[in-house]
Formats: C-alpha cells, sequence, structure tokens
C-alpha cells in the first residue's frame, strides 16, 4: 500500500516537474525492447542529478555503470556545450544500447562510452590524465563499491561531488550479518565514506517508483 502511494507521489512530482520527455520516452522503450535490466534511476532521480551537476557547474563528469544512457542524458544535459562525459560499461549490449539513445539525445559530442570491467577502465582514465572530473556517480556493480569510491578520490580536485546510488538496500544495510554481497559491498563502501578524512559526506533515503534505498552524496575537501 505505502509503496504504491509512493509510486504516484513519484510520478505526480516527475508530471509537475518533468512533463513528457520524448527522448527519455524513447530511452526507457529501448530498455524493454531490448531486454537488459529495468534498473535505470527514476526520472525524479535523474532530474536530481541534472540539477546535482548544475549546482556543481560541472564541465566533466564520470560515471560508472551506463546501462541504457538514461542517468547519462540527465547529467549530459547539465554540461556546457563544450562538456564531456565519460561513462563505464562493462556490458557491450548495455553500451549499443546507450550509444543509439545517446545519438538520439544528440549528445554523440558530449558523452564517451567505455567499455570494460570498471576497476580496469578506471587507472586507464588516471593513466591518461582524464580528471578532475567536477561529479563522479558511482551506479555500476556493488561488491567493489569502496573501491570505486578510492579510485574516484583519484579522479577529483577539491570540490568534486561524489555520488553513489543503492546504498541503502530496502535497509538490509542494518545487518551486519547479511551475506548479499550486493548488501557487503555498500556496507563496506558507506563505512569507507563515512571514515574518509578526504571528503565530507551524507546518505539520503530515497522512496518512489524504486524500492526504498539510499543515494550517498560527498564532497571533496
Ligand atoms: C544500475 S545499472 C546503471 C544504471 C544507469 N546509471 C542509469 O541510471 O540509467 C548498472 C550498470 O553497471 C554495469 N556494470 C556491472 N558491472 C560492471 C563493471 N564491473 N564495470 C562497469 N560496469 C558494470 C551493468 O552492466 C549495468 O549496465
Amino acid at each position: 500500500m505505502e509503496q504504491k502511494l509512493f509510486g504516484a507521489v513519484d510520478d505526480y512530482i516527475s508530471l509537475l516537474f518533468n512533463g513528457h520527455d520524448e527522448v527519455l520516452a524513447a530511452t526507457e522503450q529501448s530498455i524493454i525492447d531490448s531486454g537488459i535490466p529495468q534498473i535505470s534511476v527514476s526520472p525524479n532521480q535523474g532530474k536530481l542529478l541534472n540539477l546535482l551537476a548544475q549546482l556543481s557547474k560541472a564541465e566533466k563528469i564520470l560515471e560508472l555503470g551506463t546501462l541504457a544512457g538514461y542517468s547519462t542524458i540527465w547529467m549530459a544535459r547539465a554540461l556546457p556545450v563544450t562538456g564531456k562525459l565519460i561513462s563505464l560499461e562493462y556490458d557491450p549490449k548495455h553500451a549499443a544500447v546507450a550509444q543509439k539513445n545517446i545519438a538520439r539525445a544528440g549528445l554523440n559530442k558530449v558523452v564517451d562510452i567505455r567499455i570494460g570491467k570498471g576497476l580496469d577502465l578506471l587507472p586507464k582514465l588516471v593513466a591518461e590524465g582524464a580528471g578532475p572530473f567536477d561529479m563522479i556517480f558511482i551506479d555500476a556493480d556493488k561488491p567493489p563499491y569502496a573501491e570505486y569510491f578510492e579510485w574516484a578520490l583519484k579522479l577529483s580536485r577539491p570540490g568534486t561531488l561524489i555520488i553513489a546510488d543503492n546504498v541503502i538496500r530496502s535497509g538490509k544495510v542494518l545487518d551486519e550479518n547479511h551475506t548479499d554481497e550486493m548488501v557487503t559491498g555498500v556496507q563496506r563502501f558507506n563505512k569507507a565514506l563515512a571514515a574518509s578524512k578526504a571528503v565530507t559526506a551524507t546518505i539520503i533515503q530515497t522512496i518512489g517508483a524504486k524500492e526504498h534505498d539510499g543515494i550517498a552524496l560527498a564532497i571533496v575537501k
């Protein structure tokens, strides 16, 4: 019952503030048509990412976990024409769907999708001097979230905004004896984030169209 209400309120907010968007609707449809998991951020979360990118005056954004490019499009739309967004994706099928969606959104020149494992691609970004990024969105596989955070710091400058999605997992993070590596991965990340002297951070619980979860926000000192 509550989940139904949270979903309806999420729809209400999205209709009020986002309206109908052909490009994003086509991106959502591409996920269904290609049979890839429907695990993009929600429309209101996408809008939040867009606002955070604007607040950060971001010119360079790094994303871990492209899927079909839904969050990528929301963030890339906040960039100036000279801006750059690099998105890392392990699954070539997801990357191919995303590439079409990015092209439809007219963002080909802004978005650079790199295919491979995050932990293989991140050292390459450091080696090529791709950073520092103004905003980094961590939304790939959960077990190495703490390692992704360490690499994100290497690709940051003071003031970089680091965001990580799905860090509460319906409250499963409260169970210290949980064995699911998706849960233990974010537990490790949350502890590392809280203990890090390099950032000041918090987590916001999220409800709405998606199950109860949370988004971590950190500013590099
Ligand atoms: C939650 S989805 C990303 C959703 C996307 N950010 C959005 O909101 O539209 C996670 C993505 O991370 C990718 N992924 C999984 N393991 C990965 C890895 N080791 N390196 C990079 N990407 C990975 C998955 O294939 C999937 O497309």
